[in-house]
């Protein structure tokens, strides 16, 4: 049974009252430790596609929060090939199981157990982060997550971000999936030139929503077709040129205070351009 059948058939006054419930107290662990949340372990097709969502490669950390027996850590190291596995898991029952697990697999010397608190816990080095927790603990982690390195890839079981909407999802087995990727922080006011042709951005952010205003030479414009993945900005302006509007694409990446890349109006070649924030 997964976390949400659990709660499911209980009815939706009594699921709000369980989750309610579980913000203030804790699951009884295995180990004679109190939890933030039940363990049930993942199937493994289900763990092989949330790794497949995060297109997870030899390049990656991966950390699972709430490992479990180690089943997603083990299977990205022996799988996936990352690099570097980490779980976390505060029952001592589970990180003996995981470590078991870890060593029929092979994976010993890529895969690391530690029995503590995921919110005592630096996660901050992984590039994909998995997580089978429940609502209130999602949103508890946000924050931090918001704040890791941009690009950083997020699959979650079962549960969302609130508000921050998924990048991706996905069903498998009736088990539902959800995909984020880290924006980078790009909100504020840029600034750049095309030749003496001076422009200015004002770019608002919700997550990975983008929206806001361009100031040319000739007149302001609404951004349209706005777009955020990790560091990966796009976004198009229909802005007045020679008195007619023509549209102009920028295509680049957030670096620090500065955005990256070209911008092409419709009919002509591209631009290099580096736009600098200045608010
Ligand atoms: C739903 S299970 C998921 C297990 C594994 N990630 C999987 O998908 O198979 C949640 C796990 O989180 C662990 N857990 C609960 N509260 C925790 C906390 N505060 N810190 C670390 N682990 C916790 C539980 O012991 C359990 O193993």
């Amino acid at each position: 049974m997964n976390l949400r059948t659990r709660f499911g058939l209980l009815g939706v006054a009594a699921l709000l009252f369980a989750f309610d419930a579980a913000a203030q107290s804790k699951f009884p662990g295995d180990g004679g430790v109190n939890l933030d949340v039940p363990y049930v372990p993942t199937p493994q097709t289900v763990v092989n596609r949330m790794l497949n969502m995060a297109q997870t490669g030899p390049n990656d950390i991966h950390y699972d929060l709430g490992s479990g027996d180690g089943r997603i850590v083990v299977t990205a190291a022996r799988d996936f090939k990352v690099k570097k596995g980490v779980g976390v898991d505060l029952d001592p029952v589970r990180i003996r199981e995981a470590n078991a697990n870890a060593k029929t697999a092979g994976v010993t010397d890529h895969v690391t157990f530690f029995q503590t608190d995921l919110f005592k816990f630096d996660f901050g080095e992984a590039t994909v982060l998995t997580l089978y927790l429940l609502p209130d603990v999602n949103l508890k982690l946000r924050p931090i997550i918001l704040d890791m390195k941009p690009g950083t890839r997020v699959v979650s079981h079962a549960f969302t971000m609130g508000d921050w909407k998924p990048d991706d999802q996905d069903n498998v087995e009736g088990e539902q999936l959800y995909y984020w990727v880290v924006p980078a922080k790009v909100g504020g006011t840029y600034e750049w030139k095309i030749g003496a042709d001076a422009y200015r951005a004002e770019v608002f952010q919700e997550f990975q929503l983008i929206s806001g205003t361009l100031t040319g030479p000739s007149g302001q414009a609404k951004l349209l077709n706005t777009s955020m993945r990790g560091v990966d900005v796009k976004f198009d302006a229909s802005v007045p040129k020679g008195g007619a509007p023509v549209v102009m694409h920028f295509a680049g990446k957030a670096e620090g205070d500065k955005l990256v890349g070209t911008i092409e109006f419709a009919g002509s070649g591209r631009t290099q351009v580096t736009a600098t924030r200045v608010k």
